[in-house]
């Protein structure tokens, strides 16, 4: 009788037994909060039955800051301990929790990811991370070909909540199942990468851990190890590995269990600098011209890379402007338009460079190039601060990427005061104690300052919006010495679901409204239009005299994102863009990111960014940075501060590449420049290594330069093999 029930009780819980597992999808459920709910002898007949697969928004249930309980009744058969390679220890891998769990086997606590509000550390959410219990398997209380009790409590903050992903699978694993191999590939000074191997399990594994780095265009191996290690539980082990950081490398680790002889192994594709060092001597970076509107403050510092001291000088400087002499930054105010051409001097103990300037004057003339420079979002997105955005500015300019055109720094969300102060001015949170301040001490470097609001009463990130208070912001920011706005839709959905007419008028009346306001402030602030690119921005963004629109939505550190913003969205913009208006696919994703204050590198690869950045130079892209500057290793900014590749982005011809041919997977995106030359991508973005003859694409005849290298290829050079997702970026003349 007793089987029977089990039997049944199997069924309902939809378990497989097989020999090697337990795989259970269903449980008994309760929502509230009772820690008397772990026991085994609870009864639990009016729980009702869940899914445990499948989040609670998903099965009829709203629970919001609150818990629920989850009881799984399953027989262990102890046929399982017959067929595995050790008998010591079995786990209990749950499915993912949104956002924290304990769980609890026949009354005792086995495990817990994330943390309830109750408990020590207080709140915080791990809704993404695994959960693997391990269980001694004689002394941890598993009732061997019994009824066990398998009580799950789990805390959501916001939907969806709940378990969710994997079913319960309850198996003993070899001892190579939990280990995990980890790389940390540092690009800077001595170039090495650390490989950990880490063990999630109480078992005992001894082996031999065997790195190779191989030339990835020859195939040879230039460099590794081998090491005797036994990763422990909590205790990784690892290996450091050297490696040349100017030729494109791939990493191999491979680890053998010597009792079992089992292995587990991983590749990593090692980051590599294809950009030349830059002369000590004086190099002018930038583009030959900047506008300003009449009697707007010109901010300009040249971008002019070589060993400080420099000095900066111009003979024929125009009245109106000053120039300072150790730091190259063009300040002044010209009251009418016109256009002023000079010849400015840098000169440093090893040489001199000249470059004749252009500054144009006149209504329109913000942003005649692409912007470069920073925004705070894709690093720290709302836990930015004063304190973070100076950092960001100095490490910008001690690491040299003011030289080579990178100005404005930008706060995103989270910036803002819970309320407007009593006039209706909007006022800032405790993390930032003055934004004027903040102005003056970027403005005093010769850097611009850019801040973040939206159209509607709240922005994505929960912060005040400028809804009726368009006007007192527009007059805040002009006394802070704001340089740069982006004005995000968001919260102005709201409004937006008021409307009878949701035509294009309805769009772009709030981005009109703000217009007003920003032109009438003495001082250029350059207008980013941040509404994802509904109602076709692009045709219109001109009409609110938008200086850049985003075209898509948000972007991240992963292919399939800078794929589908980069390659497929972009097809037929180019007529869009053009001096004064850009199209904005979104921030770079290279360097530290994370959306937090837990930074990870990018998870793009080497080859990935490569094309990232390759992709939006043609497009004619805002350059905004999106990373923590003080640690970017030597491999990013070498890929934002390669000269030749940058004077794409910042041709004064304003003319945005168009893809031109799509073969396969073989892409092929280019643009005309000022100079009569062409510059040309051409992708590879299937996952296999292409052999490509560029003579397909270009004639031999011409000059045919590989940017990131900066140096002509011969023909015997045509020949070459894109790796996955890797680019070749050439400028043929
Ligand atoms: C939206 C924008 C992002 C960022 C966040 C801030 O998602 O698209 O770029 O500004 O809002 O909350």
């Amino acid at each position: 009788m007793k089987k029977l029930f089990l039997v049944a009780l199997v069924a309902l819980m939809g378990l497989q037994a097989g020999a090697q597992n337990v795989s259970v999808s269903k449980a008994r459920f309760q929502k509230g909060d009772d820690k008397s709910w772990a026991k085994p002898e609870m009864n639990d007949v009016s729980w009702e039955e869940i899914d445990i697969t499948k989040n609670w928004d998903k099965q009829g249930y709203v629970i919001n800051n609150g818990y629920g309980w989850y009881r799984i009744h399953v027989n262990i058969p102890s046929s399982l301990l017959k067929g595995a390679d050790q008998q010591k220890v079995v786990i209990f891998n749950l499915p993912k929790a949104d956002d924290a769990d304990e769980c609890y086997l026949n009354g005792k606590l086995i495990g817990h990811t994330g943390g309830m509000p109750d408990s020590k550390g207080g709140y915080h959410s791990a809704w993404s991370a695994p959960r693997r219990y391990a269980v001694d398997a004689k002394k941890g209380g598993i009732l061997w070909d019994k009824d066990n009790v398998i009580a799950v409590r789990v805390y959501n903050s916001g939907e969806p909540g709940g378990l969710f992903d994997n079913p319960l699978n309850i198996s003993l694993p070899n001892a190579i199942e939990g280990l995990s191999l980890h790389f940390t590939d540092v690009n800077d000074g001595q170039a090495h990468c650390d490989v950990e191997l880490s063990n999630a399990y109480p078992l005992t594994t001894n082996g031999t851990l065997v790195v190779t780095v191989t030339d990835r265009e020859t195939g040879a191996k230039i460099g590794g190890l081998t090491k005797k290690l036994s990763p422990k539980q909590g205790k990784p082990a690892r290996v450091s590995v050297p490696y040349d950081k100017k030729k494109s490398c791939m990493l191999t680790a491979t680890y053998t269990d010597a009792k079992s002889g089992k292995t587990i192994n991983r590749k990593l594709p090692l980051k590599y600098i294809l950009t030349p060092a830059a002369p000590s001597s004086p190099r002018f970076n930038g583009a030959p011209l900047f506008g300003v509107r009449p009697n707007s403050p010109v901010i300009y510092r040249f971008p002019v890379s070589g060993e400080r001291p420099m000095k900066f000088t111009c003979a024929n400087l125009p009245a109106g402007l000053n120039l300072s002499e150790s730091d190259g930054v063009l300040s002044g105010k010209i009251d009418h338009s016109c256009e002023l051409t000079f010849t400015v001097t840098a000169e440093n103990a090893k040489g001199k460079a000249q470059q004749d300037f252009t500054l144009k004057v006149g209504d329109r003339m913000i942003a005649l190039t692409p912007p470069m420079g920073w925004n705070s979002w894709n690093c720290w997105a709302l836990s930015v601060s004063q304190e973070k955005v100076m950092s960001s500015a100095q490490a910008l300019i001690d690491k040299g990427l003011a030289d080579y055109g990178y100005c404005y720094m930008n706060i995103d969300d989270g910036w803002e005061a819970e309320e407007r102060n009593p006039d209706g001015t909007i006022a800032v949170n405790e993390k930032f104690p003055s934004m004027k301040a903040l102005g003056d001490w970027l403005h005093a470097r010769g850097l611009k300052f850019g801040i973040y609001s939206s159209p509607g009463d709240y922005t994505c990130g929960g912060y005040l919006g400028s809804i009726d208070h368009e006007q007192q912001d527009a007059e805040s920011y002009n006394s802070w010495g704001v340089d740069y706005l982006k004005y995000d839709w968001c919260g102005y959905g709201r409004e937006h679901a008021k409307e009878r007419d949701k035509g294009v008028a309805s769009y772009v009346r709030p981005y009109l409204l703000m217009q007003k306001y920003l032109r009438e402030q003495p001082r250029d602030i350059f207008y980013s239009l941040c509404q994802y690119g509904m109602a076709k921005v692009w045709e219109w963004g001109t009409f609110v005299d938008a200086n850049s629109w985003r075209t898509t939505g948000d972007i991240n550190d992963s292919w399939r994102s800078m794929f589908d913003i980069g390659f497929r969205q972009q097809v037929g913009l180019a007529p869009y863009a053009g001096p004064g208006h850009w199209n904005d696919p979104d921030m770079l994703i290279v360097g530290k990111v994370g959306w937090s204050s837990n930074l990870r590198d990018s998870r793009l690869t080497p080859d990935e960014q490569y094309t990232h950045i390759t992709l939006w130079t043609l497009l004619a892209s805002n350059m905004l940075i999106g990373c923590d500057i003080a640690q970017m290793d030597d491999f990013t900014l070498n890929l934002l501060c390669n000269n030749e590749v940058n004077a794409v982005n910042q041709d004064v011809l304003g003319k945005q590449a168009d893809r031109i041919s799509k073969d396969g997977d073989i892409e092929v995106w280019a643009r005309p420049l000022s100079d009569g030359s062409q510059a040309i991508g051409i992708f590879n973005v299937g996952n296999e290594d292409k052999k490509i003859d560029l003579k397909k694409y270009v004639s031999p005849n011409l000059t045919i330069r590989d940017l990131w290298r900066q140096k002509n290829l011969s023909e015997g050079e045509l020949n070459c093999t894109i790796p996955t997702h890797g680019c070749k970026y050439i400028k043929v003349k």
